[in-house]
């Protein structure tokens, strides 16, 4: 009877915290049969990107009038959803409710007429609207409304958190100033089927899908947009070699490895992205890193875009950490104060280095949670035990089995608070063996570091690689150091009285978001002094051949 009062405690816990904090793409998670909402991941990838491809992007005068817009519009079908934003220049994201809309569309829109220069007649879904009269799409006084796509700044933040009044509603309050919206989520998976519309001029049945932090419910506003291009669901592998008599194949260029394919692949489409792909610019190809990728710049979406293939590791460990973040919301809810800690602090950066990726923090943060006195998420082990038949998944010899189904994972028994669980976090990392011990969810448990780097965080599924290994023993240090410092500030704040009025001073998660006197980018404060651009570029170019 105990146990299941506890395990009705918890459910109710895990009910309450869910609820407090849902995000665009996670819903409510219910125990016991009662998923009502919650949606697998392969789910919502697959409704979203049918989604996307029945959307336009469309760049208009900051005053359209909305209501005109979108009546101007309906002539090729029903219009679904729609909101506007601004990204150098207004964007309206229209979603059809039919894809033979957008059919319609295209044979409805003009070519640019330009004079003094060219234009490649590439079609896209993205497109410009020119108002040639006010008879056509009259402009309103105020304009649309715009839906924000980059986070409140951070002392913005700092004010709104310091009025909260526990620090368990400071980190909701984080969560819903910071998470990837539902708008910004819809426009990620537009880039996405922009981008597959490039590459489909080769590969007709190709897909390309976001992973990483735009899906794996850990996103913050603003945060890059990973890509893969995903030649799996290319047809003819599997069908049946008759046992004799004739069979056709196609002829196909071979090369002597799956890596110089996905190389030639990537270096065609990046080319083609560069020179064809509307709103794409700043296109790199970085094809001699371990994972081989196009970078590039998205401009009417504003996303810093790296497209990858042959990368369906990374998709499953998109989708493990989903499933780690459906589990309990005060698993997003941590990962998201550890990552805007971080972040605030300098332990982690946008740009690729010698410290902490935000990918091994939240490693770091779910491996936490499994090592509570009572755990509040189980080892990947026990996922993989509790898996079905149809979630069997080895991608190049890695097991990469888990349970897809949230409703056959049993719920734990912590009852632990956010205040609690974060102080906690600052602890565990102060005094942590890093020396000699590595970091695995697989197990649930440190092990004996095979090798001697600084900080070692097993790969979930590729288990003989360590996601850290670009992680200096400076960084660590800075790390260590941090968390000391995080832990002794909660504890002052749990003593302090906590100021009131229409202007409190930062306490609780507030004041562990203040930057540090001297740190850079921070308004009155001494300019960094940025290291000469070849160390930068050489930092960069070690950072990319060492990302495992
Ligand atoms: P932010 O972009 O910083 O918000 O987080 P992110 O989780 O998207 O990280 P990032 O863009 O660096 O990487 C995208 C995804 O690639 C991650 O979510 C992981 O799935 C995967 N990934 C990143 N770094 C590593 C690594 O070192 N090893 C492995 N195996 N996968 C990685
Ligand atoms: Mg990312």
């Amino acid at each position: 009877l105990l146990k299941r009062i506890q395990i009705i405690d918890t459910c109710l816990q895990r009910r309450i915290v869910t609820n407090a904090v849902e995000p665009s793409n996670v819903l409510k998670n219910e125990v016991n049969g009662e998923q009502e909402g919650w949606k697998a991941f392969d789910a919502i990838q697959l409704e979203r990107q049918e989604q996307a491809e029945r959307s336009v992007l469309i760049s208009c005068h900051s005053k359209t009038n909305e209501k005109k817009f979108l009546k101007y519009l309906s002539i090729h079908g029903d219009i679904k959803n729609s909101f506007f934003y601004e990204s150098y220049g207004t964007y309206a994201v229209v979603e059809f409710a039919n894809q033979e809309s957008i059919a319609s569309l295209h044979e409805a829109v003009n070519l640019p007429v330009v004079s003094n220069e060219s234009v490649v007649p590439f079609k896209s879904r993205l497109l410009s609207l020119r108002s040639l009269g006010a008879a056509v799409v009259p402009n309103s006084q105020t304009g649309p409304k715009c839906k924000p796509q980059a986070t409140i700044p951070l002392t913005e933040l700092i004010q709104r958190l310091s009025k909260e009044e526990s620090i368990d509603h400071q980190v909701t309050s984080l969560m819903k100033a910071y998470q990837v919206t539902e708008e910004n989520t819809r426009l990620r998976f537009l880039v996405c089927s922009l981008l597959k519309d490039i590459a489909a001029a080769y590969f007709p049945e190709c897909n390309v899908r976001p992973f990483g932090s735009s899906v794996n419910g850990f996103g913050k506003l603003g945060c890059d947009l990973d890509m893969f291009l995903d030649l799996d669901s290319i047809s003819g592998r599997n069908v049946p070699m008759p046992k004799a008599g004739l069979v056709l194949e196609y002829q196909m260029k071979r090369s002597n490895s799956e890596r110089a394919v996905t190389q030639s692949i990537l270096s065609v489409v990046g080319e083609c992205v560069d020179r064809f792909g509307p709103g794409c610019v700043g296109v790199q190809k970085i094809l001699n890193a371990r994972c081989p990728l196009v970078r590039f710049s998205h401009q009417p979406s504003n996303f810093q875009c790296d497209l990858t293939a042959n990368n369906r590791v990374a998709m499953k460990t998109s989708e493990l950490l989903y499933l780690y973040g459906c589990l309990d919301g005060r698993v997003r809810g941590l990962v998201f104060a550890v990552r805007c800690w971080a972040r605030v602090h300098s332990v982690t950066s946008s740009i690729p280095g010698a410290w902490i990726s935000n990918f091994s923090l939240t490693v770091m943060v779910l491996f936490y949670l499994q090592r509570r006195a009572a755990p509040l998420i189980p080892t990947l082990d026990h996922l993989r035990s509790l898996a079905g038949p149809a979630d069997k998944s080895v991608i190049e010899g890695n097991d990469c089995t888990f349970v897809s189904d949230l409703s056959k994972i049993q719920p734990q028994d912590n009852t632990e608070t956010l205040e609690q669980l974060l102080c906690g976090f600052f602890h565990f990392y102060s005094t942590f063996p890093f020396a000699r011990k590595s970091i695995n969810i697989r197990k649930g448990k440190e092990q004996t570091k095979p090798e001697v780097v600084p900080l070692h965080i097993q790969n979930p599924f590729e288990v003989s690689l360590n996601v850290s290994k670009n992680v200096n023993a400076a960084q660590l240090e800075r790390f260590v150091a941090l968390c000391q410092e995080g832990a002794w500030q909660l504890e002052q704040s749990a003593t302090l009285t906590r100021g009131t009025g229409h202007a409190p001073s930062p306490w609780g998660l507030a004041a562990l978001l203040v930057p540090a006197a001297g740190a850079p980018g921070i308004k009155g404060r001494k300019k960094r002094k940025r290291e000469p651009a070849s160390e930068r570029i050489k930092s960069l170019l070690e950072s990319l051949k060492n990302k495992v």
